[in-house]
């Protein structure tokens, strides 16, 4: 039987089995965690902690209104995730759970992407349990509660991305077996992460990392350092990025279904064979065939980007 036939069969009831010969990262599992990876409970927060994310909170939403995708502020009024202090997973999941059938799950940190892959493939999205610190206001290096509930979850009620979500999950088994992994991360970092939508009235963020922090939103949509070029897949799976600054491209959508449509609905074991490990293209590229809504001065990334204290214009 071969892999793909073998990979078919699998229906995620349990994790399954990565196999030999497919790389996992060796993330040292702590004690209170099972093979899931998940947390026995949510932990509780102290006040100073729930302070913290009523006050992340409070500024995103000076900043969101108006760029935030519509399905991201109806998600976040449907879940009154601004009821204050850090929400409570249990109560979240049965209100997200009657919107799309998925559910909020509490991890120690990042886990390995088979775990993370296989927990998104039956509707449950982990979510980091620790807050950040007032000195890690403005930027984290791993993501927390409020990066994962705040950024990811709200998208989560609409239900054609919780069925990407869902799909993404699948396909991430896939990639490893091809060890393809990198090319699905670049996926996941342009759309998930850092997408933008064409709506009606103008250009959107639907993307995690830029909706849960206090800089990306008003860069990613209105400055002109930036490359902004309609969504290819195949072009995408192969575009470098960078972790821990501003990006010097996004992608954007014409909608949910698109997205689906592009990534779910064709032969990803075709296009995993046409790509090579590596990525083709650097992340301030713009190549020949793009269709280019705004293509970026590149001014903050020449100009040193985060570590030189360049401006983001
Ligand atoms: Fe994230």
């Amino acid at each position: 039987m071969s892999e793909t036939a073998a990979l078919a069969e699998t229906d995620f009831a349990r994790l399954p089995d990565i196999g030999h010969g497919v790389f996992a990262a060796p993330l040292l599992r702590p004690a209170q965690v099972g093979e899931d990876w998940l947390e026995p409970a949510q932990r509780s927060y102290s006040a100073d902690e729930n302070r913290v994310w009523d006050e992340l909170y409070a500024r995103q939403m000076e900043i969101l209104p108006g760029r935030a995708a519509s399905a991201f502020l109806a998600g976040l009024e449907q879940l009154d995730l601004g009821r204050g202090g850090v929400p409570e997973f249990g109560r979240l999941s049965e209100e997200l759970d009657a919107l799309t059938g998925w559910s909020i799950v509490p991890v120690p940190m990042l886990i390995p992407d088979h775990v993370f892959f296989w927990h998104l493939a039956n509707r449950r999205f982990p979510a980091g349990n620790f807050i950040r610190s007032r000195e890690e206001f403005d930027y984290i290096r791993e993501p927390d509660v409020f990066h994962d509930v705040f950024g990811h979850v709200p998208m989560l009620a609409d239900p054609v991305y919780a069925d990407y979500m869902q799909e993404y999950g699948r396909a991430g088994w896939k990639a490893m077996r091809h060890n393809r992994l990198k090319s699905l991360g670049a996926l996941y970092w342009y759309t998930v992460e850092f997408g933008l939508i064409q709506e009606a009235g103008g250009l959107r963020v639907y993307g995690a990392g830029i909706l849960s922090g206090p800089a990306e939103a008003v860069y990613s949509l209105e400055a002109d350092s930036p490359n902004r070029i309609m969504l290819n897949v195949d072009r995408v799976m192969r575009t470098d990025y960078v972790i821990d600054d501003l990006q010097p491209t996004y992608f954007v959508i014409e909608s949910f279904q698109q997205l689906y449509h592009d990534t779910v609905d064709r032969d990803f074991d075709r296009l995993y064979r046409s790509l090579s490990p590596g990525f083709t293209y650097a992340n301030t590229a713009v190549i020949d065939i793009d269709d280019v809504l705004h293509r970026g001065s590149q001014e903050y990334a020449l100009r040193g980007g985060r570590g030189s204290g360049a401006a983001p214009v």
